[in-house]
């Protein structure tokens, strides 16, 4: 079988920090990327994503675990990696002196492009990226979202396997994103494998084949987006009014394992796993007489993701 794009094994990052104790900011993750996929890698603020990205692109070191790109090894051949990359990091990095134009003859040159070669490719970056208005522009005269656009523009100029996009879309509008979102996916058809981070679920959702949700530097979710999402579909929300909330009933709610629960005087607030359960709920609280009003829906899947970040906070 073809090499995986990406694979990950008990990969783990411990940064040393002056005078406080060590942080395991990436904690034993382990997945794989197929070739020619769009993979996501959300978390929220934190969640280890960057520093995921930095290892498998060699900018820094994993203190232990394993990780390939492209089958090669990211401490061992990271030349090799290096050559088989491409990188938008979260900070900004475009010449803000140069033009737009200049900006894509630089970069083509620096990864040994000539000219002409530059030229050609970047015609077309532009044409996908809708960037013909801006091309003789300063950089630093454009906008924060298009600045970024061009900066995720210019990793397509070279034809590198595997690009990174760490936060690809920050600062965009919806316009730009949208206009980011199409030109990626039309990228990927070509062949080329794509990993990004973002904390946007609904562009994840949009963009990405499969995903892995991480948080505290652990994997909370992951594969394909639609079996991640089925795991909403499975989840339910259910909005209740009592007549009165005592400890024990709180306890005995606590007991069918909410994903999450938030009480509030009378008004209670469940994320539950599945229907049955729900179900079950509702019918207690009805045969006792303790039932005023209740609401019942599927959870979103920002729900799930938010419930799935809850969980692995307790567990941990
Ligand atoms: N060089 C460093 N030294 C010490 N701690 C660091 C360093 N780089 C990152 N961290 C810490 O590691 C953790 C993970 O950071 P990381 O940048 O990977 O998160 P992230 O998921 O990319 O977050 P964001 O969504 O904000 O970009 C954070 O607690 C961060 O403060
Ligand atoms: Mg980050």
């Amino acid at each position: 079988m073809e090499p995986a794009a990406i694979s990950i094994q008990n990969l783990v990052k411990e940064y040393q920090r002056n005078g406080k104790e060590t942080l395991r900011a990436v904690d034993g993750i382990s997945f794989e990327v197929r070739k020619g996929q769009i993979f996501g890698l959300l978390g929220p603020n934190g969640a280890g994503k960057s520093t995921t990205i930095k290892i498998l692109t060699t900018l820094i070191q994993p203190t232990s675990g394993t990780a390939f790109v492209n089958g090669f090894d990211v401490v061992k051949q990271s030349i090799d990696v290096r050559k088989n990359i491409c990188i938008v990091i979260q900070e900004n990095a475009v010449d803000t002196y140069l033009t737009v134009k200049s900006n894509f003859l630089t970069f083509g040159k620096f990864h040994g492009l000539t000219r002409k070669e530059t030229e050609t490719r970047s015609g077309r970056v532009i044409e996908l990226f809708g960037l013909k208005d801006v091309l003789n522009q300063r950089a630093m005269d454009l906008s924060g979202g298009m600045k970024r656009r061009v900066q995720v523009a210019k990793m397509f100029i070279v034809d590198k396997p595997i690009v990174f996009l760490d936060e690809a879309t920050t600062g965009m509008d919806t316009f730009n994103k949208r206009a980011t979102i199409a030109a990626i996916k039309e990228e990927s058809k070509q062949g080329r494998t794509i990993v990004l981070t973002t904390h946007m679920l609904d562009e994840a959702e949009e963009l990405c084949d499969a995903i892995a949700i991480i948080n505290h530097g652990k994997i909370v979710a992951s594969g394909t987006t639609g079996e991640v999402k089925k795991m909403g579909l499975e989840m339910f929300y259910l909005s209740l009014k009592v007549k009165e909330m005592t400890k024990e009933l709180e306890e005995e709610l606590k007991q069918h394992q909410p994903v999450k629960m938030e009480t509030k005087e009378s008004d209670i607030e469940l994320t539950i796993r599945d229907h049955d359960t729900a179900l079950k709920i509702l019918s207690i609280l009805h045969s006792r007489g303790l039932l005023l009003n209740f609401e019942m829906s599927s959870a979103s899947l920002e729900d799930v993701f938010v419930a799935l970040l809850d969980r692995s906070v307790t567990e941990t």
